[in-house]
């Protein structure tokens, strides 16, 4: 029998009240998705397509109302939020680090609540520090407000490490920095998915950034999942959209080639 996703949505859905007199929006539509252990998988798709309810509905800061969805083989209505929480490390869209605690403390803060030592705290700080390659010297006790855009996304991804889990979930965790920090921390964050054996999904707008990055890809569209598979796998879909979207990478890698010579200085 083949190992159990550690991450399955079996017909998943969400819809959400409109508001006064406008319709429900049906965010998540019958989705059914499995995640393998080590498996780095991107989730693709236009503004308002339900990646993010997607990847909420997993660690129930949002919870689903059809369809069911387990982690480690385990329903998470089963699960208290709390705890299914402190296991999946979670990126958010803009780093949501607390504005008002250093560097230090919001990487800390889980291990913090699982009543960790505080020696062991500290320990654990530095060492995170290192594997997203901050001095930590210069910025441990610094607060948010004082580092750069790629900074502070390099110490979400250390906080959402902090407590050790298997599973990592991120929303567009590269989404505006300027392209060489982009690229440079998408490759760490590939390192360190393979180096750690972490389970990781992805959010991206980026099919170029999802197709570099992932083993497979999750073409999301009003809520549906279009299409799922390696980069190779997709090509071969049928389906417009996703045609579309390949589309872009292509054209540039096109016409890269052509404006970039091979034997050029840099
Ligand atoms: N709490 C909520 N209440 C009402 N509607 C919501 C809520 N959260 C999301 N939606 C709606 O659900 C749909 C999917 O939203 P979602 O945030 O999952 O999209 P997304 O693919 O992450 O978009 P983006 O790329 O812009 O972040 C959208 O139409 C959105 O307006
Ligand atoms: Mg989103």
């Amino acid at each position: 029998m083949p190992a159990p996703p550690l991450i399955g949505y079996t017909h998943v859905g969400k819809t959400f009240d409109g508001g006064r007199d406008a319709a429900r929006v049906v965010a998540v539509d019958d989705v059914s998705l499995d995640v393998a252990e080590g498996e780095f998988l991107a989730i693709v798709g236009g503004s308002g397509s339900g990646k993010t309810t997607l990847l909420r509905l997993a660690n129930r800061l949002i919870e689903a109302d059809g369809g069911s969805i387990t982690v480690e083989g385990e329903d998470v209505r089963n699960v208290d939020p709390i705890l299914l929480r402190r296991r999946i490390g979670y990126v958010f869209q803009s780093g949501g680090l607390f504005p008002h605690i250093s560097v230090a403390g919001n990487i800390g803060v889980t291990p913090k609540l699982l009543g960790w030592p505080a020696a062991e705290v500290a320990t654990r700080v530095d060492e995170l520090l290192d594997l997203v390659r901050l001095d930590g010297a210069q910025y441990r006790d610094r607060l948010p407000h004082e580092l750069s855009g790629g900074q502070r996304q390099r110490v979400g991804v250390a906080r959402a490490l902090a407590a050790k889990p298997r599973i990592v979930l991120m929303d567009e965790p590269f989404g505006a920095l300027d392209p060489l920090t982009r690229d440079a921390l998408g490759d760490d964050f590939r390192d360190l998915h393979r180096k750690l054996g972490l389970t990781t999904v992805m959010i991206t707008h980026d099919m170029t950034e999802a197709i570099l990055l992932a083993d497979r890809v999750a073409v999301m569209r009003g809520g549906k999942l279009l299409a799922q598979g390696t980069p190779a796998e997709l090509t071969g879909s049928s389906d417009a959209y996703v045609g579309e979207l390949l589309r872009t990478p292509r054209r540039q890698a096109e016409r890269l080639g052509a404006l970039l010579p091979r034997d050029g200085a840099a």
